[in-house]
């Protein structure tokens, strides 16, 4: 659609920056913190684990004044579910909240607005030698969870996001290891009856959220992305249906509106792994009402029809590159874009065609919680870093945010990944999406000093003229 003149961004838009407890904060076992199943699980060989990371459990003042020097508005991190309650539903751990206190008092102190993930793929080990989200108490835990962090932090915390990327974690619970299957007969019964708990947790602690916190607001935080089909063929189309709601609506139907997506929900049926519903259940879903969507976005995908009983897994996939379904959908790659250095399309126009479908589906304000290029960055003689690349990759989808809110989608603000180095999901920490350089490498913590890369200054200028100067700060 061709606009005659933009939208500006509204004012008070939340330009932030985005982290993750396990990826940025190291200090795993520090003040009384539990083991979570990232701190359990195996790493791939060669690459970073999750011990020190960024080390910003002890570089906390540091990094915050960084953030204030960058100008964020907000500030989008996760508690570390294991600093609080170390074995996930025991003893309530007093440091745990005591350092969280520091993070979002030093927010607040330079006008910051800390959003806050309860949770981002962490589950305490304890809970998962229980059985973790296969068990119905974990939902219990996670109520309880919320309510002590509601109740400490809620008195500064005005925006919630309750679990990170619960799609990807159930699309790719392998790849993220955190996922276990119970039943090795049907690994997608298991899977599903896990998606299930998880959503009625969510749907808990929304309702939670509103009865302690009036003045809050919270929201779902999935992976959402554009689903294309490979062809105009009528085939193509219906597995691209199939894996949007498969993959996107069928997480955030239940999250808004408290029903299983008719699709996805036959999906199972064939695969006979329909969850067990308990009585109750379904009132609880249908009575959350998040006030927002939130939602991470790196790539569209493209989809293809797949043949009954063909193998469509048929790659390795992490958690952005599309596997496939027998008879559902297979992935495939799309011509006309572009990949980044670890095989991730590029589509920045996907990213406008995904806010429109959210804000369409829903009707609710939209927030972008992660978005951003993971790159081999280099650190200069000189002691810079020059990331051209990172500056074309963030201005084209941020350009595409403006045309989606001329378009008439109310978004609220973006907060890119990340805001500082930390340790890729599963790739080491040689995979760099910061504006702030952490100097570190897979094996040696060097002296993890912190250093300004060129699109710190490009996010800087942008930040202080509230997206107006988006043409003239390019590259
Ligand atoms: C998202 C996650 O899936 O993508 C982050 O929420 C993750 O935790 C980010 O780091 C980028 O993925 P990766 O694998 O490059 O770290």
């Amino acid at each position: 659609m061709h606009h005659r003149s933009l939208k500006h961004f509204p004012p008070g838009f939340f330009w932030g920056g985005s982290t993750s407890a396990y990826q940025v904060e190291g200090a795993w076992n520090e003040d009384g913190k539990g083991p979570s199943v990232i701190d359990m699980g195996t790493r791939v060989p060669n690459t970073a684990d999750f011990k020190v990371t960024s080390d910003h459990y002890h570089h906390v003042d540091e990094d915050v004044a960084l953030f204030a020097e960058l100008g964020l508005k907000a500030y989008r991190f996760s508690i570390a579910w294991t600093r609080i309650i170390p074995d996930g539903d025991g003893e309530i751990n007093e440091k745990g909240i005591a350092f969280y206190n520091r993070l979002i008092d030093a927010l607040i102190a330079h006008n910051i607005e800390p959003i806050v993930t309860m949770y981002h793929f962490d589950l305490p080990h304890a809970l998962a030698l229980k059985g973790g989200w296969y068990n119905r108490d974990t939902i219990d835990a996670f109520e309880r969870y919320a309510r002590v962090i509601f109740q400490a932090f809620g008195d500064r915390v005005r925006y919630w996001l309750t679990i990170n990327e619960q799609n990807m974690m159930i699309l790719h619970g392998d790849a993220l290891g955190t996922t276990n299957s119970v039943d090795t007969h049907n690994p997608y019964k298991s899977i599903y009856q896990q998606n299930h708990h998880m959503l009625v947790a969510q749907a808990k602690a929304m309702i939670l959220c509103h009865e302690l916190l009036p003045n809050a607001k919270i929201g779902p935080a999935p992976n959402i992305v554009s689903v294309y089909p490979a062809t105009s063929k009528p085939e193509d189309i219906i597995a691209a249906d199939n894996f949007a709601a498969i993959r996107n609506w069928l997480y955030l139907d239940m999250a808004v509106y408290g029903r299983y997506n008719t699709i996805a929900w036959n999906f199972m049926q064939e695969l006979d792994c329909t969850p067990v519903i308990e009585p109750g259940d379904m009132t609880i879903l249908k009575h959350a009402n998040p006030d927002f969507v939130a939602f991470n976005y790196y790539s569209s995908a493209t989809v293809q029809a797949s043949v009954s009983g063909e193998d469509a897994r048929n790659s390795t996939g992490d958690q952005q590159i599309v596997v496939g379904e027998s008879g559902v959908y297979r992935g495939t790659s799309n011509p006309n874009l572009e990949k980044n250095e670890f095989g991730w399309e590029i589509d920045p126009v996907g990213f406008r065609s995904t806010l429109r479908q959210i804000y369409d589906r829903y009707q609710l304000p939209l927030i972008v919680t992660e978005n951003g290029l993971g790159a081999f960055d280099k650190l200069e003689a000189d002691d810079t870093v020059q990331d051209p690349y990172r500056i074309a990759y963030l201005k084209a989808h941020i350009e595409q945010m403006q045309l989606a809110i001329t378009d008439g989608v109310e978004v609220f603000g973006y907060c890119p990944w990340s805001a500082i180095d930390l340790v890729s999901t599963h790739q080491g920490c040689a995979k760099r999406y910061g504006f702030i350089y952490v100097n570190r490498d897979e094996s040696d913590l060097k002296d993890l000093r912190r250093i300004r890369k060129q699109s710190f200054f490009w996010y800087q200028n942008l930040i202080r003229t509230n997206g107006a100067d988006l043409v003239e700060s390019g590259d």
